[in-house]
């Protein structure tokens, strides 16, 4: 006979045991600081770190909804490991935090995602880290710029602001002759547009807080790898930095999975029918989106990439001043003004393209446009209006 319980014990120690066999469509998630070990052997045996996977320790390092999101994400993108963090950002400084030293050298594309940028500048100032950057359309040129200390070069395919698309494997192959490694921020094609891996990276990142949230109501990041070691030093930088991700979160993203890529070529269809009018207009000068000729480096995406996403930029006539194209925003009604893309709704911001990329010498304002799911005929009649302000 089991003793009977004190009412208090038994509210924290129930006897209920759900009865077994219950399968339901969706993975169940299960929140966990605690994981309870079978007896100490099994504690003692697993330590407090699992980076196979193969089991759990803490729910600092997975339980099996984040488990699953990483296998899935790294069979998406023809990896075979992953390492989940709280943010896209914080999968960028897990992968500089876990291959850089003192000393070692940095290359970032000079149009890279700002706050990686000055993520760079900062491990420069506080580590003694390099962090130097190179021209995006560098491609094999890039290997004049290593040095005996260059550990990493990150690449943008494309950049996501000024879209220029960067030879990969031409810049791959350079980096790998010197035995640089090479990650890559694959956010624009949500692992479904682009291959990463099979065109040369080491390291494939994503913004999971883009495409495959879908619901700009999360932030989460992915670091995905082939190779067993890279991973291993990943896992220690995602452990020591303590990464953890909220389960609730893990599951959202599990459930926009399935709809990734019916959701991805609806942007796609969408935003290059907004981007082939404004084409057309004459307040524009230049449509940057890289399935469109005259966009820096359309051969490459002709040759290299399966699709586009819902994101680009255009540029503005030169006779247009930043006041003209901020107020152009501010009279548009889907889109709204704000960071990020691929959710459901549009979005519009202005760039100051000409402080941010060196050399970026074609005049006028710079436009980005996240191009969501709402009809794109729609889009367009909102552009026409607001452009009719102008
Ligand atoms: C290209 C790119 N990479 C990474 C990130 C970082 O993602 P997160 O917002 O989840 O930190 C962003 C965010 O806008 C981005 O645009």
């Amino acid at each position: 006979m089991p003793q009977p319980r004190a009412q208090q014990t038994a509210l924290v120690h129930s006897g209920y045991t759900p009865p077994d066999g219950f399968r339901g469509c969706a993975a169940p998630i299960q929140r966990a600081s605690t994981v309870l070990f079978e007896n100490v052997a099994a504690m003692r045996e697993r330590g407090a770190n699992c980076q196979d996977r193969s089991a759990y320790t803490y729910g600092l390092f997975g339980t099996p909804a984040s488990y699953e999101l990483e296998a899935r994400l790294a069979e998406l993108e023809g990896g075979a490991h992953c390492l989940l963090s709280p943010s896209g950002l914080s999968a960028i400084a897990m992968v500089d935090l876990a291959l850089l030293d003192r000393g070692d050298d940095l290359l970032l594309p000079d149009n890279v995602y700002s706050p990686s940028r000055e993520l760079g500048d900062w491990l420069m100032a506080k580590f003694g880290i390099s962090a130097r950057f190179y021209d995006p359309m560098a491609g094999a040129a890039v290997a004049g710029l290593i040095r005996p200390e260059t550990r990493l070069i990150w690449v943008e395919a494309p950049g996501s602001v000024s879209m220029e698309v960067p030879d990969v494997p031409a810049l791959c192959a350079a980096a790998h002759a010197r035995g640089v490694t090479v990650a890559l921020d694959n956010t624009w094609s949500a692992g479904l547009a682009f291959d990463g891996f099979g065109h040369g990276a080491d390291i494939v990142l994503q913004a999971l807080t883009k495409y495959q949230s879908g619901g700009s109501d999360l932030l989460m990041g992915a670091v995905i790898t082939r190779d067993p070691e890279l991973n291993r030093r990943l896992g220690l930088a995602h452990m020591h930095l303590g990464f953890g991700v909220c389960m609730e979160d893990v599951y959202l993203v599990l459930r926009s999975l399935p709809t990734l890529k019916l959701r991805f070529q609806a942007h796609d269809a969408g935003a290059r029918q907004l981007a082939a009018w404004l084409a057309t207009r004459p307040e524009i000068a230049r449509v940057l989106h890289p399935a469109f000729p005259g966009c820096p480096g359309h051969e490459t995406w002709r040759r290299d990439f399966r699709g586009a996403g819902g994101l680009f930029s255009v540029q503005f006539q030169p006779q247009y001043q930043e006041a003209q194209t901020d107020r152009f925003i501010d009279r548009l009604r889907l889109f709204g003004i704000g960071f990020s893309w691929g959710g459901a709704a549009s979005l519009c911001l202005p760039y100051r393209i000409q402080h941010m990329r060196t050399g970026w010498n074609t005049p006028g304002q710079l436009v980005r446009f996240n191009v969501g799911l709402e009809d794109p005929l729609d889009l367009i009649a909102d552009v026409e209006q607001a452009l009719a302000g102008l």
